[in-house]
């Protein structure tokens, strides 16, 4: 007892001295196959072949305890190169598993394998993975759940059983040909055909009710929900008609309860929600619509599955309707995006660093490129693009980390400005202001253990709308977020420094800002995007290299034995 308690607080102690995520004791070490493969898929009646990994869509689920390792052998037995991302596991000083394709690694070629290491330390939750090439991960997805540490439990009474939902996307046609067309063209991608509840569409599609997915209940018991948007290209709301939803954490890590009847779920984003089955015993749709506040297209239709209580009753002809916000309705989406607050607590502490050491200013705008003679599909003739500070990302063709860690030039530099080019009313009658962004390869540079804050500006700037902004390596605390633009004297003042949620992904709002600030401990190439897919595609990336710092556990490993090559070094 003693000897526990002593050790308890040596614990507590070391992680007070170094106060980092970087030296947690290591757990359990589990091995998962991933097989890639072309497999056959029938919804809306439309049968094609899609890439899956082991045969399924959703993939297989990653299962955890906080802290542990895993290594994910990936066969590629598909006919293109791609890559798997662990989406919001920070992987400590390790950047070389962590996916996105020409960023940390390049592809791997159809008929072979790679082993990814995942190093789990404080995340806690839900999290999931994709593949990070082209838009594959349309298609390979799946969810990583993350239990307590054994010995320990959720800030939460215990629910009697949990669920995944997946959320998720289906387009009739091939998704990579879709895009590929696309940035041919210049134009728009298709939209979606049917969002879908763990790969099922559901009764409101064609071909689709004898599928769809059922989640049997006990009246009176209460179920953990972990929900994972893997949607490309819209924020979805989500409820489910007559229950009320509390949501207690989010992208692993949890939050102070928040009791509501919907939930908005950027693509990227995960949350974890509980519902007690506490109303007359009978069939209700969970149901998920598209939140799309935008003169871009986008799929307006509705996935449901259906919360089936068990027990003898009779069921209503068709199941109760939630009462969803509206596609357009941008205030349901602030007033949810507000109330979010970590939990804070003894077990789960919050430090937002309040000592700024960088301090960068990003413009979040979607561009076009000029073609000659109109030639393009997009806007009057040109070509969509998107960018960050007005700089549209080119991906390069080796691999940004081999590039920094090699010191090969001429793959990228490290010049992202920590302002764009020129500061205007970004929000309001933008006239042709930066519509045509500059091109390039620019990586920010960031000392290690700065304490960075970055404000994220959208811009009216071809079609304004809400963007998901994702960083790599890291969560990061959302301190303060504001419809218009960003004024440096009065938006500070609306900080919370006290309990900011930590997530992974944001939406930065339609015409507004957000803050967020993390203490850059993580040291390695750390890919930052809107996960928006056809926005990421089309450029609105960037790379933050945080720099080793002077001690041996500052410092970013070295490469495992073997990496996929680039065909281009
Ligand atoms: Cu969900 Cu760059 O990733
Ligand atoms: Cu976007």
């Amino acid at each position: 007892m003693r000897m526990a308690l002593i050790a308890a607080f040596l614990g507590f102690f070391i992680f007070l001295e170094h106060g980092s995520l970087l030296c947690m004791a290591r757990g359990n070490v589990h091995r998962y196959d991933f097989v890639l493969k072309e497999t056959n898929f029938t919804r809306l009646c439309t049968t094609k072949s899609m890439l899956v990994v082991n045969g399924s869509w959703p993939g297989p689920v990653i299962r955890v305890h906080k802290g542990d390792t895993v290594f994910v052998t990936v066969h590629n037995n598909g006919t293109y190169g791609v890559t798997i991302h662990w989406h919001g596991v920070k992987q400590p000083r390790n950047p070389w598993p962590d996916g996105p394709e020409n960023i940390t690694q390049c592809p791997i070629p159809p008929g072979t394998s790679f082993t990814q290491e995942v190093s789990f330390s404080d995340e806690e939750g839900t999290l999931w993975w994709h593949a990070h090439s082209d838009w594959s991960r349309a298609t390979v997805h799946g969810a990583i759940i993350i239990y307590p540490k054994p010995g320990t439990t959720y800030p939460f009474p215990i629910p009697y059983k949990e669920e995944l939902i997946v959320l998720g996307e289906w387009y009739n046609g091939d998704v990579m040909a879709n895009i590929q067309e696309a940035l041919e063209t210049g134009g728009d991608p298709n939209v979606s055909d049917a969002f879908a509840i763990n790969g099922q569409p559901g009764d409101l599609y064609d071909c689709s009710n004898a599928s769809t997915y059922r989640l049997l209940v006990d009246y009176g018991k209460t179920y953990l929900l972990r929900i994972v948007s893997a949607v490309m290209n819209e924020e979805i709301f989500f409820g489910i008609a007559k229950h009320n939803l509390t949501l207690v954490g989010m992208d692993g890590a949890y939050l102070k309860p928040i009791k509501t009847d919907y939930i908005m779920i950027t693509p990227g984003q995960t949350m974890d929600v509980l519902v007690t089955a506490d109303q007359s015993p009978s069939r209700y749709y969970i149901m998920g619509s598209p939140f799309a506040d935008t003169t871009a297209p986008f799929d307006n239709t509705s996935t449901t599955a259906i919360f089936q209580y068990s027990g003898n009753y009779t069921p209503p002809s068709t199941p109760y309707s939630p009462s969803l916000p509206a596609y357009d309705d941008n205030d349901a989406v602030g007033n949810f995006t507000a109330r979010l607050r970590s939990l804070a607590s003894v077990q789960h502490p919050v430090s937002v660093p309040l000592k700024i050491t960088e301090r960068i200013f990003i413009t979040v705008s979607v561009n076009q490129i000029y073609c000659a003679n109109e030639s393009c599909a997009g806007p009057d003739g040109n070509r969509l693009s998107a960018s960050l500070n007005n700089i549209s990302f080119v991906t390069p063709t080796i691999d940004i980390l081999q590039a920094y860690y090699s010191q090969i030039s001429g793959v990228y530099n490290g010049t992202f400005p920590n302002k764009p080019p020129y500061f205007f009313n970004f929000t309001g009658d933008v006239g042709n202001n930066t519509i045509y962004p500059s091109l390039g390869t620019k990586a920010k540079m960031i000392k290690y253990g700065s304490a960075v804050e970055i404000i994220f500006q959208g811009t009216n700037v071809g079609a304004a709308e809400n963007h998901p902004m994702h960083l790599h390596g890291y969560s990061f605390y959302v301190v303060g977020m504001g419809n218009g633009n960003f004024d440096n004297n009065t938006s500070p003042k609306t900080y919370n420094l006290v309990n900011p949620p930590l997530v992974n992904t944001i939406g930065l709002p339609k015409n507004g800002w957000t803050t967020i600030r993390f203490v850059a401990d993580n040291p390695g190439v750390w890919f930052m995007h809107c996960h928006l897919e056809r926005h990421a595609s089309w450029g609105m990336d960037t790379v933050l290299i945080v720099m080793d710092g002077p001690a041996k556990t500052n410092k970013m490993l070295g490469p495992p034995t073997y990496m996929p090559p680039c065909a281009n070094s």
